[in-house]
């Protein structure tokens, strides 16, 4: 058996039961102090609000102690590597936490560290926020099983992520996207080879229709603002409005994992309406992240096996 760490850098490193156990973890108020004495370092290539300050509350909360690294502090590969910023930060703490613009750096990260490595966003993938999603509609509706997700707007890093946990947790995921801005045919057949149960609309209304929760993100994500003005060209007709929220179930709640633009992908009487739960997502990253945390330094548990990429344990 390997000795390796476990990383996460996408929610499909964890399988159902991982996944469920997590989420599990996440509701539970008082956890063990399983981070005492030791560090979590969490470090920033991009803008955060809500990553960081949800990892560091949640480090405190298991006792241990984050040290927040912004890129220009370390200058990954311009400073030093990548691999020897890891190896170096795996010296004082239990897990290495990182947003990184380019989803590769946290591979070769991984591919190095002796402690796990989680991902806090990149171009592909953002697993803390779905879980923190997956618990938001879990608290909502009782359990996330049989429920349909619409995601209205661009295939990005959340949606991806969001496909992914939806497959681990029973949810249908459906996207409306614009030509050009959904997953790709490798892409779907990733997710789909992932367990995720993924249908592609082009039309918002098709998509939301009698879903439980609609979801969307920013037209332009961090690390495109050259393409902004004509992504907010190409987006035309994808706002969650009014409109289209009565096109899902009647009792349909809206997600957005933040930050929003009002009247551009959302409209303001959307998010700061009475179906909104931004405010429980966004609570709930704190929630997620202690989550997950707890589960990866928790020594009684069996962490050396990944799942393969169906989601199933060898
Ligand atoms: N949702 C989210 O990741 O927010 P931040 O970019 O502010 O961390
Ligand atoms: N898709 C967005 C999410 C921000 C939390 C971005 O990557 O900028």
């Amino acid at each position: 058996m390997s000795s390796s760490p476990r990383h996460v850098l996408d929610v499909d490193d964890l399988d159902a039961a991982e996944v469920a156990e997590v989420l599990s973890r996440a509701g539970t108020a008082r956890p063990t102090p399983a981070l005492e004495g030791r560090g979590v370092a969490l470090y920033f290539q991009k803008s955060s609000a809500r990553t960081r300050h949800s990892t560091e509350l949640a480090v405190v909360q298991l006792a241990g102690h984050p040290v927040t690294v912004l890129d220009h502090e370390v200058g990954i590969d311009t400073r030093e590597s990548a691999e020897d910023l890891v190896r170096t930060l795996a010296c004082y703490h239990a897990i290495v936490a990182a947003r990184v613009f380019d989803h590769s750096v946290l591979e070769r990260m991984a591919a190095v560290s002796p402690v796990p490595v989680v991902n806090l966003l990149s171009d592909r993938a953002h697993p803390l926020q779905a879980l923190a999603d997956l618990l938001t509609i879990a608290e909502v509706f009782g359990s996330c099983e049989g429920r349909t997700l619409a995601y209205v707007g661009d295939a990005n890093n959340v949606a991806n992520s969001l496909a992914l946990g939806a497959g681990r947790t029973g949810v249908a995921f459906h996207i409306a996207s614009p030509g050009g801005y959904g997953f790709d045919g490798e892409q779907l057949a990733g997710l789909q080879e992932a367990g995720a149960e993924v249908r592609s609309f082009e039309d918002p209304r098709e998509a939301v229709n009698g879903a439980d929760a609609v979801y969307t993100d920013v037209w332009t994500s961090m690390g495109q603002e050259t393409e902004a003005a004509q992504r907010k060209h190409d987006f035309a007709g994808f706002t969650v409005t009014p409109e289209l929220m009565d096109a899902a179930a009647p009792h349909a709640v809206f997600l957005h994992c933040l930050p929003a633009r009002r009247g551009e992908e959302v409209a303001a009487a959307v998010i700061d309406g009475p179906r909104s739960r931004v405010w429980q997502q966004a609570a709930n990253r704190m929630h997620a992240a202690r989550g997950l945390f707890w589960w990866l330094v928790d020594p009684v548990a069996d962490r050396m096996t990944a799942p393969n990429v169906k989601g199933e344990r060898t």
